[in-house]
């Protein structure tokens, strides 16, 4: 099946825009195998926009031979010999959002090519399409072009939360949908996404994602969306919040760059088995406070839950109090049942606890604790 899970992977558009070659993505997917990112479940490189020639070439993209001389099908299968998959971009208006070749009209053709080269993963943005499209009709064109090529492609569709992807695009086709607009590297900017997201991620199921775009961590106000950067405190919140409401994981920051301390967060192991849990629930609200402090659960396997408290008020001096009553994950206190409680981030053992659980997060801070049940014998 594709994408049963959230997809996970690296991205070329957040740091390098247009700045893109056959060598950079080579480099990159060799950080991703020696740093260790593959092993745990990063597996999709992804050329974003301006990889190609400004103009199709017999009525075919041509990737640009300046900047990928050898191709895409031995750029393919550099990425295939590392144990990792390829992904690529394309739009599905008349041209890309920066001006490049796209698919409309050509979405048949253009998959069969993409197909060819081995690419096992399509972006597929939103820009330039014409007043009289059909914008519902022409992701199931290209979901439908990709599945008729024979190859597993993952179709990330990318129509920035137009008409409620969440509502059609899992019964048109896609495997992920972008939900929002673009991301940058400030904190309003992941806040505002996981805010306007917060509602909206309950049709999280196998096979088709909540995407709530690239991640930003580790880059520190450098490369194509930078705007100042964020804490090292408010990546992590950034990087557990996608993980936890069930988002794709896909790094945007230069893997050669980044320092320890995010390369800890992107490397957190509960955080990422939170997101890619065997059981593939989407989590639910169960509380929140104006729009500071947000609490989340999520069903896990093996009789756990995930539970997630988010203080997004960088402006207050103080901790804020939170707490969940076990109430409200259906457990009450007559059961019997006991939670023992793990820090998801830290991995720290903060024991038995029956009834509730509160504690105080900093300004920024989030807490993402995994409760394993314990039932009376
Ligand atoms: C849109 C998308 C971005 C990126 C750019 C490329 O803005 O939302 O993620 O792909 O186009 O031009």
């Amino acid at each position: 099946m594709i994408a049963k899970k959230p997809p996970m992977g690296w991205n070329s558009w957040n740091t390098f825009g247009d700045k893109i070659n056959e060598q950079l993505i080579k480099e990159m997917t060799d950080r991703i195998v020696d740093d260790g990112y593959r092993d745990l479940g990063y597996e999709y490189v992804i050329i974003d926009d301006c990889w190609s020639l400004r103009e199709r070439v017999d009525g075919k993209l041509v990737a640009d031979p300046a900047l990928f001389p050898n191709g895409m099908k031995a750029l393919a299968d550099y990425i295939h010999s590392k144990g990792l998959k390829f992904g690529m971009y394309s739009c599905a208006g008349t041209k890309t959002c920066a001006g490049y070749p796209s698919s409309y009209g050509h979405e048949f053709s253009d998959a069969k090519q993409f197909a060819e080269w081995g690419v096992d993963y399509l972006k597929y943005d939103f820009c330039n399409f014409p007043v009289s499209g059909d914008a519902k009709n022409a992701y199931l064109t290209m979901a439908m072009a990709l599945r008729s090529t024979g190859r597993d492609i993952l179709f990330a569709a990318c129509n920035w939360g137009m008409y409620d992807p969440s509502g059609w695009m899992r019964s048109h086709g896609a495997h992920s949908y972008r939900s929002t607009g673009d991301i940058f590297d400030g904190p309003k900017s992941y806040k505002d996404l996981f805010i306007s997201q917060v509602e909206n991620v309950e049709n999280n199921a196998p096979g088709c994602w909540n995407d709530m775009d690239m991640l930003i961590v580790g880059m520190h106000g450098n490369g194509n969306v930078g705007i100042g950067g964020c804490s090292d405190l408010q990546y992590l919140q950034h990087f557990a919040m996608w993980a936890f409401l069930g988002s794709p994981l896909i790094i945007g920051a230069d893997l050669r760059k980044l320092d320890d301390v995010n390369k800890k967060t992107l490397f957190c192991k509960g955080l990422i088995d939170i997101n890619q849990d065997d059981e593939c629930r989407p989590p639910f609200l169960v509380d929140h406070a104006d729009t500071r402090k947000y609490t989340f659960a999520k069903l896990l396997s093996g009789n756990r839950i995930a539970i997630a408290f988010f203080n997004l008020a960088a402006e207050d001096q103080w901790s804020q109090n939170v707490g969940i009553c076990f109430d409200d994950l259906g457990i009450h206190s007559e059961s019997g049942i006991r939670l023992q409680l793990t820090d998801a981030i830290t991995g720290e053992d903060l024991g038995i606890y029956e009834d509730s659980y509160a504690t105080k997060i900093a300004p920024d801070e989030s807490k993402v604790i995994i409760a394993q049940l314990i039932f009376p014998e």
